[in-house]
């Protein structure tokens, strides 16, 4: 229901956004900036998040034209070179497909628009191609590592997390999508975390469920019907661990039996699950943070500023990437992001 709301809400913006730019001649460097988003679906939850923390960083300094890829790169090309004619002076690009963004830079590059690039991280040569080819997002290694060392927390200090009493863990993991950096990345760190921790596991399984809450519910269901003894399900984001907690809650099982469940991102439900004992961590993932250096850094470049010029704010590498730390979350500390 809450995700509807969020859904709901962002279309709303989006409907506003493109109502008050389709009512004005393109130009660009003159009167107002004009940023442009395209983000790959508006039904993920975190970005469905970043964007609303990112309407809020931008206010009233720029005007927004935000756009929703619905998972297609050809749909998203259309929007950057629309974005561009359209008088954009930056253009934040929340790809479909980080393996192909050819024609966005070579649009991009053609009428000296500068591009930001973020959360789906683009490969090393491409971001290379142009000088004013940016990425702001997280450092993906951090969350997978903070992931298991919280659940290694949770198993050195609670033996009831080893139902069985075989001295292993037994345990699935959850993973994004295929190909995307944070899923690759951070299914390896927390299984590297977990076992660098001492602890013994042993790996039930692990499916694809696209970041998503209902097709981690199947997967999670399939799992229960075809082994009951999971002890851990490592999820690569907040919502998937949702969808797993579902499944438990779906089967009838009794809560006592019910493994223990770890997410990342520290979305509103992601840290309300925490805070009511249903996920026992989570990663935060600084949507706040990612928001308002993408918006300092449209707005610098906007104006005819380089990514130098914020470099004493942002730990900026490479001149190219600004990534914001991730943060544990647990029952102990979860009031203070809930607040955010
Ligand atoms: C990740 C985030 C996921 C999902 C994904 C989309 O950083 O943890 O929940 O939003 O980005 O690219
Ligand atoms: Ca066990």
């Amino acid at each position: 229901m809450r995700k509807r709301i969020f859904a709901v809400a962002l279309v709303l913006i989006l409907g506003m956004f493109c109502m008050s730019c389709g009512t004005k001649a393109p130009q660009r460097n003159t009167g107002k900036i004009k940023i442009g988003v395209t983000i790959y679906d508006q039904y993920d939850t975190f970005l469905t998040q970043l964007m609303e923390c990112f309407v809020k960083e931008v206010g009233t300094e720029a005007e927004l034209v935000v756009f929703n890829a619905s998972q297609s790169q050809q749909t998203q090309n259309s929007q950057v070179k629309k974005m561009i004619e359209d008088g954009c002076d930056v253009i934040c690009v929340n790809l479909v497909d980080r393996t192909d963004p050819t024609t966005v830079i070579d649009a991009a590059k053609k009428a000296d628009v500068p591009i930001i690039f973020f959360n789906r991280e683009l490969v090393e040569g491409d971001i290379g191609r142009w000088n004013r080819l940016f990425y702001v997002g997280a450092d993906a290694a951090q969350s997978g590592t903070m992931e298991g060392e919280l659940a290694a927390d949770l198993c050195c200090r609670d033996t009831g997390v080893d139902k069985n009493g075989d001295g292993k863990i037994q345990y699935v993991v959850l993973e994004g999508e295929a190909g995307h950096q944070d899923a690759i990345v951070r299914c390896e760190y927390s299984v590297d975390a977990l076992v660098r921790a001492g602890v013994e596991v042993d790996r039930l399984g692990s499916a694809i469920a696209n970041w998503n809450r209902a097709q981690a519910q199947t997967k999670t269901t399939q799992f229960i019907e075809s082994n009951n003894g999971i002890e851990l399900v490592m999820s690569n984001n907040d919502d998937m661990a949702l969808g797993a907690i579902d499944a438990y809650e779906a089967s009838g099982i009794d809560r006592d039996n019910w493994p223990v469940f770890f997410g990342i991102d520290g979305t509103d439900v992601g840290l309300a699950a925490v805070r009511d004992g249903l996920l026992s961590g989570t990663v935060y993932n600084d949507k706040e943070g990612q928001a308002g250096a993408m918006s300092r850094l449209a707005l610098t470049l906007a104006r005819g500023g380089s990514i130098e010029d914020i470099a004493d704010e942002y730990d900026v590498t490479e001149g190219k990437y600004i990534r914001l730390p991730y943060a544990k979350v647990t029952l102990e500390n979860v009031e203070e992001y809930l607040g955010r």
